[in-house]
């Protein structure tokens, strides 16, 4: 028993990584999942797993948040097996690293469509169901580009505070029908993808992989990267009940990374 018992979370690219943990630890707290991602079988298997070790309902499909219809699909499909939609956790493969000349027109669109317009569709297509509900929480899994932009990350740099926007106004529009929206930012988290980063790191500068990721705990307060957990752990809070009075929120998930104020 826990305290989200018989809600209903949606989690977009939810087979490894952020989304996986964040599904992972509201299942803890009791809640059905409704999952996906692009592979078949590894969002299957990410499915299967979370269900046989908390023993919650799971359902899941395969659907690409980069396309407007695969996003419809998702969302009808969980909706109609659970019955409604409580919790969407708006998440997306990053877009592909690089500087100014390394993007044209295509690459631009495409960034737009998968790291904006997956947050937009997801949003439009649970709203009317979160509705009816009288309430629900919308979480996007960003980035601590939005505050502090990385180098070599220039398309994320540009599209990721769009969805930051995005969630601050929808957190004033949606306040009077419950429903709760805030951000969630990570540092440096060690999942697959950063550790495929590590170690390209690692080929490049001809190190230890052990040795790029210390590196890249350098400049974390923690001295370490964090764990998929860790992270998973914020976003459960804030789709809980707990959370009832938190919304426009901009959460970081970081070691301590982020010097503003
Ligand atoms: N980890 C960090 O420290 C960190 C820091 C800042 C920002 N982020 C951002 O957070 C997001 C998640 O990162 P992660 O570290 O969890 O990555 P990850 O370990 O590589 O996992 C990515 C997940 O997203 C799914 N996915 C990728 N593209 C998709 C698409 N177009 N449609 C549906 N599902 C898709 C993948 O499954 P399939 O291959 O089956 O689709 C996989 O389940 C990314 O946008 C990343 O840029 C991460």
């Amino acid at each position: 028993m826990g305290d989200m018992d018989g809600k209903v979370a949606l989690v977009s690219a939810a087979s490894k990584g952020l989304g996986r943990a964040s599904a992972m630890a509201m299942a803890r707290r009791g809640a059905k999942l409704a999952l996906c991602s692009r592979k078949p079988d590894e969002i299957a298997a990410a499915a299967r797993e979370i269900a046989e070790e908390t023993g919650v309902e799971t359902w899941h499909c395969a659907a690409d948040v980069g396309k407007a219809e695969d996003i419809q699909r998702f969302v009808d499909g969980a909706v109609g097996h659970f019955g409604g939609a409580d919790v969407l956790v708006s998440n997306a493969g990053g877009p592909p690293p690089g500087n100014f000349p390394d993007f044209n027109e295509a690459d631009w669109q495409s960034a737009f469509e998968l790291s904006v317009m997956s947050a937009v569709r997801l949003v439009r297509a649970v709203l009317p169901h979160m509705k009816t509900r009288g309430g629900g929480r919308i979480l996007f899994i960003l980035s601590s580009s939005v505050r502090e932009p990385i180098d070599f990350l220039l398309l994320s740099n540009v599209m990721r505070p769009a969805v930051a926007g995005l969630s601050k106004s929808l957190s004033r529009e949606l306040a009077g029908d419950n429903i709760l929206v805030n951000v969630v930012a990570p540092g440096t988290i060690l999942t697959d993808r950063v550790r495929q980063n590590r170690r390209h790191f690692a080929e490049k500068n001809n190190i230890s992989y052990e040795e790029a990721v210390d590196r890249a705990a350098q400049n974390i307060p923690l001295g370490r990267l964090g764990d998929p957990g860790e992270f998973g752990a914020m976003v459960a809070f804030l789709a809980s009940p707990e959370a009832s009075y938190i919304t426009g929120g901009f959460f970081s998930v970081d070691g301590g990374r982020l010097k503003g104020l």
